[in-house]
């Protein structure tokens, strides 16, 4: 089946169109095209994504995002015809008030909406799926009301998406065009490492999760993000700080600093990583050289990403063995951390497992991975009046 994915979840507007089979017990994807919208520019002069600019930007770029995505993905009519313009013949009616009641509250969205939608031919889609949540609340309903639009007017189920289960199952995305070949064995024990979480889970199978543990503060995300803003880093500093770390001279060991490994020891799953942000901050203050010479700055963020990475395998290597896991899955933008995948490597293989890890461009929020989670549940459609939740949870 085709499935159109939408994701408004934080700052990326992101649409793509999949090809999916093989069922709950082992899915199988085909990404047709993807296309995402970062606006990491608009919210940098903020430090931090500012969640009304969020909703507005989602607003402006939905459409042509989803007509980017519908264009490449060949579902726009013929193969040959280009992004639509404004101005062109509509092809059918709308049901306005239905539009001006889901849009209430994105009236620029309803515009753009009203004007370019039927222009266009409807899509041979088997379903909508949306992220319903976790993340910020306005940029949620964007992204939803404009799924709701769409089924409503092309009369194609939707399907609510969390956000969480799209991380986890990214590694099941391949490069553009090619089938999936990986597949999960079960037990197994899911790593999300993002922004916005960081969780252990025992998995049973697709679908069927129990959370061992998570962050109690920040995820490890957010810890690179507020560490780089203190080495002086723009936001989001996380990849900045990892190429800041690869400068580290190879032997620091005389690197006069230990960070601490917060809960390594704690004997459950939790992590805690705003402690370790703090350390940080309070080293630069009392040896402002750690921020003024290079090589120590350089050596500092690598010992910061020791740290959290130390503490993820820790845990990780618990719940491998207290589970009895057959393979080791990890999805989310710090998936994209070399350090961290090396170590992942090392610790699936010590384990004897196989791991499953997202190519670089699933690690990170889109809309293939929302497509891909929506496939799980297409046996359980939404109703017309999906909601956004902010806090759910796996
Ligand atoms: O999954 P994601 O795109 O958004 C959320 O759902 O939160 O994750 C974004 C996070 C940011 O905190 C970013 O700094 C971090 O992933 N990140 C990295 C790297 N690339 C992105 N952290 C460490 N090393 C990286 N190479
Ligand atoms: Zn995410």
């Amino acid at each position: 089946m085709k499935i159109l994915g939408i994701e408004t979840s934080c700052d990326e507007t992101s649409v793509a169109a999949l090809e999916a089979g093989g069922g709950r017990e082992a899915p199988r994807f085909r990404v047709l095209a993807a296309t995402t919208h970062s606006q990491i520019d608009a919210h940098r002069a903020y430090g931090g994504v500012y969640p009304t600019l969020a909703k507005r930007e989602h607003g402006k770029n939905l459409v042509p995002v989803l007509l980017e995505t519908l264009t490449n993905a060949g579902l726009m009519g013929s193969p040959t015809s280009k992004i639509p313009e404004v101005g062109l013949p509509k092809m059918y009616r709308l049901p306005t008030k239905e539009l001006q009641n889901i849009f209430e509250r994105e009236p620029e969205l309803l515009a753009q909406f009203t004007e370019i939608i039927p222009s266009i031919e409807k899509p041979a889609l088997d379903a909508i799926a949306v992220t319903v949540g976790p993340g910020l609340q306005p940029a949620l309903w964007v992204g939803v009301n404009f799924a709701r639009a769409l089924s409503l007017v092309w009369d194609i189920p939707l399907i609510g998406s969390n956000h969480l289960e799209g991380h986890l199952i990214s590694p099941l995305l391949t490069p553009l065009g090619k089938e999936s070949r990986v597949s999960a064995s079960f037990p197994a024990v899911g790593l999300i490492v993002s922004g916005g979480h960081t969780e252990l889970v025992h998995m049973e199978g697709w679908g069927n999760y129990m959370v061992l543990g998570r962050t109690r503060d920040d995820a490890a995300g957010e810890a690179f993000d507020k560490v780089a803003r203190i080495l002086g880093l723009p936001y989001p500093g996380g990849s900045a700080l990892a190429t800041l770390a690869a400068f580290a001279a190879a032997n620091t060991e005389n690197f006069p600093l230990m960070l601490p490994r917060p809960m390594i020891h704690s004997g459950d799953y939790d992590f805690s990583f705003s402690g370790l942000k703090t350390a940080v901050l309070y080293a630069t203050r009392e040896r402002p050289e750690l921020l003024s010479r290079e090589p120590l700055r350089a050596a500092l963020a690598h010992e910061f990403e020791e740290a959290v990475v130390d503490v993820l395998i820790a845990k990780t290597k618990k719940a491998l063995e207290h589970t009895a896991a057959r393979s080791l899955i990890v999805g989310g933008g710090v998936a994209a951390n070399t350090k961290l995948r090396a170590a992942l490597s090392m610790l699936a293989e010590e384990s004897g497992i196989p791991l499953l890890l997202p190519l670089s461009e699933y690690t990170g929020d889109n809309a293939a991975m929302i497509a891909a989670a929506g496939y799980l549940h297409a046996n359980e459609p939404s109703a017309a009046d999906l909601e956004a939740h902010g806090t759910l949870s796996l």
